[in-house]
């Protein structure tokens, strides 16, 4: 559980637990890959490197970057491969060639300057430095190594400095690349669209370059910044599992390059479409930080690693590990049609349900009474509230409920005071007509002046009003990106200063009010990455409430992020998005594998499914620990047909099975669900009084001998029996 070098052998091992990760210097002060999978002793692994490769000798004769295994590829010295660094000189040359100068392992992980990165103690981490340098460009490149004591995962980055007397642009930096040597590999990713975040995708990889990109100035619906490669014959328990995700909320490049008989080079970075950076004698970029983590126990074993570390290691503040308020939220509810009494009625029904906490939606403020005006005009719109936020939220306080505010901090629509006195803080290209999207221009958020007037209005609001939680949208992507206030050279670094920009804002936010509960949101889940976990330990999942469409959602979703980073509500049938009609125990039971919560108008329910909301307040109290402190086993992914889960505790002590059956069919033979996860060897009981081992439940499984309707659900809750 270390990092260690041999200087015998110029040699760096990295450990997890169950982890190695190997590279050496070759005698030309090249950094090459040897080894990353199953822990291994330290022996002499540079032999493993060997290839056989014909292509350009470096001008030392000693390494063929076309064809060896390196650690940190660059462009342009005779690596044809997908690339991770390329650095254009004063003289205006890409070529780029790192060597070794020095390294230093220390305890401890340090924080990325102005950005978000997972954090550990020093006796929980350890770092391993690695200077390198460009002796013609004279660029400085670091490479930063963390494994952590308790998690089988590692983080990567790069920062390079400016060391010559000239200016110098980056071009392409990638926070990560990976060589995975010759097999059968598969890749899995993220895909999706609004209302459909997240779908998982596994497929062959094609020979050449499979990429997994954004450029919509955001990690967007359409792919997530995670993959997964996988060995053909991987499953949900066995096999090599190489997940990787980045810690970052823009536009992102994930680059598989497949050469011949299955040997991989992986690259994960800011997206070097749309990106550059001048770098002026002693600047310093940071690229953001990559997690990888690799498990012999299939994607299930992956996902529980990077659950585990997001959870304690990624999360923060005082919410991370607490039991969120169980909230309702409008927005289904009412829309933009509301007052303070209407408001005021959900929350106090709600309250007597057993919610505890009213969000107030988009609508509350400026002339907004539709998407088409008012945002950007963070001052409450008192026709609507009357006597304002701070009388609404003294009311629902004294109802013993907490209260919690929607805001768009990033966002404008051009029929908004704020555009028309500064139209000079949106995104723009001069001359250029903006384009709109759903009747809104994004703000410059690399501007000090444009986050100076968004923190004073959250402040002026929050400060005013008794608010525990805030829910942070971002309903549309960027376009014209081009700032007003910068330089043309600099024009090109709009996207990522926009997203250093959005960190600023989020951290000034948390530190000035540090027991604030963050809930992430764009436009569903269109952000929901890591990087903004680290300030928002919840996340909007999507806008597609209905039960049925969140099993897949909520499956992909669970292949790196963990279980409390999942908002998910109950909301009124029938649904919204798709128009289906499922039972509300079913809406229940998908919900509660997530930061559970209400999205409706309980004022209009009956009293039958009030009564069973009661119930289902009492299961998530019930559940809640297990739920969110457990590890999670997929048991059937969703399909046609059915899905299945279950959630176990980490001492093996209790579990809870949750089965839906989506389509009905006649004489199905499958009559069992098997558990996962549980102490063979234990006995468990189920809420019935049937005692039977834990290998019985994994193996002959749940008897399921009943006609189950569509869209219904059974959940088995087993104790141990001591
Ligand atoms: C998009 C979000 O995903 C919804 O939950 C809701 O907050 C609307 N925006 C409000 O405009």
């Amino acid at each position: 559980m270390s990092i260690v070098y041999s200087e015998e052998f110029k040699s760096f091992y990295l450990s997890t637990p169950k982890t190695s990760y190997v590279f050496h210097v070759n005698e030309g002060g090249f950094l090459i890959h040897d080894y990353y999978g199953k822990a291994i002793p330290a022996y002499d692994m540079r032999e493993y490197s060997n290839r056989l490769v014909r292509g350009p000798k470096s001008a030392d004769n000693t390494t063929s970057p076309g064809g060896a295994p390196m650690e940190y590829s660059c462009n342009g010295t005779g690596d044809f491969r997908v690339s991770a660094l390329q650095i254009r000189n004063a003289a205006g040359n890409a070529s780029t060639d790192i060597r070794y100068v020095s390294h230093k392992i220390y305890a401890g992980k340090p924080a990325i300057p102005g950005q978000p990165s997972t954090y550990a103690a020093d006796d929980e981490a350890t770092t391993l430095e690695v200077l390198t340098e460009d002796a013609v460009t004279g660029a400085k490149v670091t490479l930063y190594y963390s494994v952590f004591e308790a998690h089988d995962a590692m983080t990567r980055r790069v920062s390079v400095t400016n060391d010559s007397e000239w200016d110098m642009d980056l071009e392409r930096i990638y926070s990560l690349c990976c060589e995975i040597p010759f097999g059968n590999w598969q890749l899995c990713h993220l895909y999706g669209e609004w209302g459909r975040e997240r779908t998982f995708e596994r497929s062959d990889l094609l020979h050449g370059i499979t990429s997994v990109e954004s450029k919509q100035g955001c990690s967007s619906h359409q792919h997530n910044p995670f993959v997964a490669l996988v060995d053909k014959y991987t499953t949900e328990d066995t096999g090599d599992a190489y997940g990787f995700n980045f810690v970052y909320s823009g536009n992102f490049s994930i680059q598989v390059e497949q050469i011949i008989d299955g040997d991989l080079r992986l690259i994960m970075g800011i997206n070097p479409t749309d990106f550059g950076w001048k770098l002026e004698p002693g600047d310093t970029f940071h690229a953001p930080e990559a997690v990888s983590v690799y498990s012999a126990d299939g994607l299930g074993g992956m996902s529980r690693v990077f659950h585990k570390l997001y959870r304690n290691n990624l999360c923060r503040g005082p919410w991370k590990n607490a039991k969120r308020p169980l909230l309702i939220n409008n927005w289904e509810g009412t829309y933009f049609d509301f007052n303070e009494e209407k408001i005021y009625n959900i929350a106090k029904q709600a309250g007597e349900l057993g919610v505890e906490m009213l969000v107030l939606d988009d609508g509350w403020f400026g002339a907004r009474n539709s998407d088409k005006a008012g945002l950007g005009d963070w001052f409450v719109n008192e026709e609507k509230l009357k006597g304002g936020l701070g009388l609404l939220s003294e009311r629902i306080h004294a109802l013993g409920m907490k209260f919690g505010l929607w805001f768009e901090p990033e966002m404008a629509n051009p029929d908004s005071d704020l555009y028309r006195a500064h139209p000079d803080w949106c995104l723009q290209v001069e001359g250029r007509p903006l384009c709109t999207s759903r009747n809104q221009y994004v703000l410059d958020l690399s501007r000090t002046d444009v986050q100076d007037y968004l923190f004073g209005c959250m402040d002026n609001i929050l400060k005013n009003a008794q608010i525990e939680y805030v829910k942070w949208d971002f309903n549309r992507y960027l376009t014209e990106a081009g700032s007003c206030l910068l330089a043309p050279e600099r024009q090109k670094e709009i996207f990522h200063r926009y997203v250093l920009g959005l960190y600023a804002l989020l951290d000034r936010l948390m530190t000035a009010y540090p027991n604030l509960l963050l809930e992430g949101c764009a436009s569903g889940g269109g952000r929901f990455d890591p990087a903004m976990l680290y300030y928002s330990p919840q996340y909007w999942t999507s806008d597609d409430t209905d039960a049925i469409e969140r099993l897949d959602i909520q499956y992909g979703t669970s292949m790196c992020y963990p279980t409390s980073t999942v908002s998910s509500h109950v909301s009124a049938c029938p649904n919204h998005q798709t128009g289906r009609t499922t039972p509300l125990q079913t809406r229940g039971d998908v919900a509660l594998a997530g930061s559970f919560g209400y999205e409706l108008d309980v004022t209009t329910m009956s009293d039958e499914d009030k009564e069973e909301v009661k119930g289902q307040i009492a299961e998530y109290h019930k559940y809640y620990d297990l739920i969110h402190f457990g590890e999670l086993f997929r048991i059937i992914p969703p399909n046609r047909d059915e899905c299945a889960w279950c959630y176990v505790a980490e001492d093996k002590s209790e579990a809870l099975l949750t089965f839906v059956c989506v389509r009905n069919r006649p004489r199905v033979r499958r009559r069992t669900v098997q558990f996962r996860g549980l102490d063979p060897e234990k006995l468990y009981q189920d809420d019935n009084g049937t005692v039977r081992p834990g290998s019985i439940w994994m193996n002959a499984g749940v008897n399921r001998a009943v006609v189950m309707k569509d869209y219904t659900t059974f959940k088995v809750h087993l104790t141990e029996v001591k």
